[in-house]
């Protein structure tokens, strides 16, 4: 298969950037994208020229270090599937695809396709965890949690932190980001005690950040690769308008 690339290409965050064509060729269906531009790269440095720098880690749509937009979509055309995850087999022999970081001003562009995604950790630093003292695994077990309650947890779990709910959002709000952290420990008998304070500390810590309020565009569902739906933002809502008033009282 052959392609047309139009790639971002900037030096730096104070750099302008613009888009770059090259052309590839050679690529078999099974490679991922991430496979396709490391034959671009192998090929830009033989001829003295910088490769393009983007980030991955896992390779296999865990770490969610790989986001960018392809094709006008964050993380690509592909529903529910990782930048790294999507198969070159899934786009037209010869088709022109345009590749660019994720844009929002939250996400500044480090260098090419990488973005500085920090105002994620600081919110999950806010209160993305549970401080119970849990025991040990056996006592964990002991602790029995009802099968529906389970699915919704790991469901929620999924959330790989990526940011593609940020770029696709035109708020660049991280409400689901948030919501998906909420809805997988608060569901869990660990997590509960504190779920009111972690909507509260997690959504303030948001707000800090940068990051904007949901107006319902359901974007972030549309682009989520791991499927997490905006019915949990209800739940943070619910949990941080109960522990708001609680402050209040
Ligand atoms: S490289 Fe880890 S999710 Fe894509």
């Amino acid at each position: 298969m052959r392609f047309h690339l139009k790639v971002w290409r900037q030096e730096g965050p104070e750099a302008p950037g613009r888009f770059f064509d090259y052309d590839v060729d050679d690529i078999i269906p099974e490679m991922s994208l991430l496979e396709m531009l490391d034959k671009l790269n192998e090929e830009l440095i033989k001829k003295g020229t910088p490769p393009i720098t983007f980030e991955s880690d896992c390779r296999e749509g865990i770490c969610g270090t790989c986001g960018m937009v392809v094709n006008g979509s964050a993380h690509g055309p592909q529903p529910k599937t990782t930048t790294c995850e999507i198969r070159m087999r899934h786009f037209q022999d010869g088709e022109a695809i345009t590749i660019e970081p994720f844009r929002a001003a939250v996400f500044p562009v480090q260098k090419d396709l990488i973005v500085e995604r920090a105002g994620l950790d600081k919110v999950i630093q806010a209160g993305g965890y549970t401080s119970a003292y849990t025991g040990t695994h056996a006592d964990a077990n002991a602790i029995l949690v009802p099968k529906d309650d389970q699915e919704y947890a790991m469901d929620a779990a999924a959330c790989i932190g990526c940011g593609a709910c940020v770029a696709a959002c035109p708020n660049s709000s991280a409400m689901l980001f948030v919501a998906a952290k909420i809805a997988h420990l608060g569901t869990l008998p660990q997590g509960k005690p504190e779920e009111a304070s972690r909507a509260l500390s997690m959504t303030e810590a948001m707000q800090e950040e940068g990051f904007g309020a949901c107006s319902n565009h359901f974007e972030c569902q549309a682009v989520c690769p791991k499927g997490i739906r905006v019915e949990t933002i209800a739940r943070l809502n619910r949990a941080f308008l109960k522990a708001s008033l609680k402050r209040l009282a």
